[in-house]
C-alpha cells in the first residue's frame, strides 16, 4: 500500500452499502472473521435466509399441501413472483426470465429448443478455457444428433504463451465458420480467468454469421451490469449460489428473448410446469407452453430452495447493479494496486471493463499457497493446475480485509522463498 493507493481507499469505502452485517461471515481457524474472497465460487448466506427458509417449513407444517394456493402467497406461482427482481438484476423484461431446476439441467433444456443444426450448419463454437460442466452439456447435444464432439465443437481459447482470449480472435473464428455454425455458446465472465467478454459485440457477431448465440453467465449474473434484451442474445443460463448468494445447489435462472416467446416451432422438452399454471392441471389438453421463459420450465419449483434466493434478491433489489458494480470496480482496483508489488502474477485483466470482481492470481505451486493462506484464515480457492481465484464481493469484502489478505499472500511468499532457498 502506497500514498498513491489511498484516494481508492477512499472511494471504495465511501461507496461500502452497509450491506456486510446482513451476510453471515465464515469463521478462520483462529475462531476470527476469515477474508472470505470465494463469493465467485460461494456466496455467503444472507442473515435473512433462514428466516425465508423456515418461512416455508412453517407453512408446510401448518397448512401442507394447501400451501400451494394460500390466497396470500401461493407456492403455485412463487417462482414468478421473483422474476421482476431477476430481470433487474440481468437488464430483461421480467417475462424474459424464469427461475427454475439448476445451471446445466437449464443449459440442456435451452440446447434442446436453440441448438438446431441442419445440413452443413452444425458446429457449436464455444470460448475457452470452458467449464467441464458446459463441455459435457455441449458435447452431449453433438453427439444425440448424431454429430461429431472432436469437429463440431469448436473451442477458441487464448493464443499459445497467453492466459486471455482475444475478442477478435473469437470475432474471427466467427466470420470464418459462417456457413457452419448452428450455436455460438460462451461464457460471460469465464470461470478461470475472470475475464468478462464483450458480450453485445460477440453477440452481433454470431447472429452476423447466422447462428444463434447463448450464454453461459454463472459467473456474470449480480457481478457485472448487463442488458440482455438490448443486446438482444438469443438465451442464456446462470446459477444463483455465487454473486446471487441463493445457497448452495440454489435454483438457477433462465433468459429467453421475447423475440422467441411464442414461437411454437421451438422444440422443447415440455412439463407441466412450463404450461401457464391455470392449464397445468388439465389432464388431456396439449403442451402449449406460458408465454416467454417460463415456457421452458418443466418440473415443480423447490420452494425451499428458492427461499434463500428470494431473501438475496431483497438486497439486490435495495441496492441496485448500478452501486454494486460501481463499489466492485473500486474494490477489484483496490485489489489489483495492492497486489503491484507482490511477486505473483496477475492474468485477469486490467482493464475493469473486461473484468468483474474476480482476480485470478498464477503460481507454480497454487495449491500448497492456498492451503498456507487458508490456515492464516482467507478462504479463496483453486484451479487446476496453477490459479488461485480471490473475490472481493461488493456486498461484503472490505478494504480492510483486502489489505490484510495482501500482507498475508506476501507474507507467505516470502515464507516460501525463504524455506526454498
Ligand atoms: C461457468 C459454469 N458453468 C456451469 C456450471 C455448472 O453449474 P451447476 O452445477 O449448477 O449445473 C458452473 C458451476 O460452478 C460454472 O461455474
Amino acid at each position: 500500500m502506497t500514498d498513491d493507493d489511498a484516494p481508492a481507499r477512499g472511494a471504495a469505502e465511501a461507496l461500502t452499502p452497509g450491506t456486510r452485517d446482513r451476510f453471515h461471515i465464515p469463521s478462520a481457524p483462529d475462531g476470527s472473521p476469515a477474508i472470505y474472497l470465494a463469493g465467485q465460487s460461494l456466496g455467503l448466506q444472507p442473515r435473512t435466509a433462514a428466516a425465508a427458509i423456515a418461512t416455508e417449513l412453517d407453512a408446510w407444517a401448518r397448512q401442507g399441501v394447501d400451501s400451494w394456493f394460500d390466497p396470500e402467497r401461493p407456492w403455485f406461482t412463487l417462482d414468478t413472483s421473483l422474476r421482476a427482481s431477476m430481470a433487474r438484476i440481468v437488464g430483461a423484461l421480467p417475462n424474459e426470465v424464469a427461475l427454475l431446476n439448476s445451471l446445466t439441467v437449464n443449459i440442456h433444456l435451452l440446447l434442446a429448443s436453440f441448438f438446431q443444426p441442419e445440413g452443413r450448419r452444425r458446429r457449436i463454437l464455444a470460448d475457452g478455457p470452458l467449464f467441464p460442466s458446459d463441455r459435457h452439456a455441449l458435447t452431449s447435444h453433438l453427439a444425440q444428433r448424431g454429430l461429431d464432439p472432436a469437429t463440431d465443437l469448436v473451442v477458441i481459447g487464448p493464443r499459445e504463451g497467453e492466459h486471455l482470449v482475444r475478442t477478435e480472435d473469437l470475432e474471427t473464428a466467427i466470420a470464418v465458420r459462417a456457413d457452419d455454425l448452428a450455436l455460438v455458446f460462451l461464457s460471460g465472465v469465464n470461470f478461470a480467468t475472470g475475464q468478462a467478454l464483450e458480450i453485445e459485440r460477440l453477440t452481433a457477431a454470431g447472429r452476423d454469421a447466422g447462428a444463434v448465440v447463448g450464454w453461459d453467465l454463472a459467473h456474470a449474473a449480480g457481478n457485472i451490469e448487463l442488458a440482455l434484451h438490448d443486446w438482444d442474445i438469443d438465451f442464456a443460463a446462470w446459477c444463483t449460489y455465487k454473486y446471487l448468494n441463493g445457497g448452495p445447489g440454489s435454483v438457477g435462472s433462465i433468459f429467453v428473448h421475447e423475440r422467441h416467446a411464442r414461437d411454437a416451432s421451438l422444440p422443447r422438452l415440455g412439463g407441466w410446469w412450463g404450461l401457464d399454471p391455470d392449464v397445468r392441471f388439465d389432464p388431456e389438453g396439449p403442451f402449449v407452453p406460458a408465454d416467454g421463459a417460463a415456457g421452458w420450465a418443466t418440473s415443480t419449483t423447490s420452494i425451499i430452495a428458492l427461499a434463500p434466493v428470494a431473501a438475496s434478491l431483497a438486497i439486490f433489489d435495495e441496492v441496485g447493479m448500478p452501486a454494486i458494480r460501481a463499489r466492485s470496480v473500486t474494490l477489484t482496483g483496490h485489489l489489483e494496486a495492492c497486489l503491484a508489488d507482490v511477486p505473483i502474477e496477475v492474468i485477469t485483466p486490467r482493464d475493469p471493463a473486461a473484468r468483474g470482481a474476480q482476480i485470478s492470481l498464477r503460481h507454480d505451486d497454487a495449491e500448497a499457497l492456498l492451503a498456507r493462506l487458508a490456515a492464516r484464515g482467507v478462504v479463496a480457492d483453486y484451479r487446476a493446475p496453477d490459479l488461485i481465484r480471490v473475490a472481493p464481493i461488493p456486498l461484503y469484502t472490505t478494504v480492510d480485509e483486502i489489505e490484510r489478505f495482501v500482507a498475508i499472500l506476501r507474507e507467505t511468499l516470502a515464507a516460501s522463498a525463504e524455506a526454498g532457498s
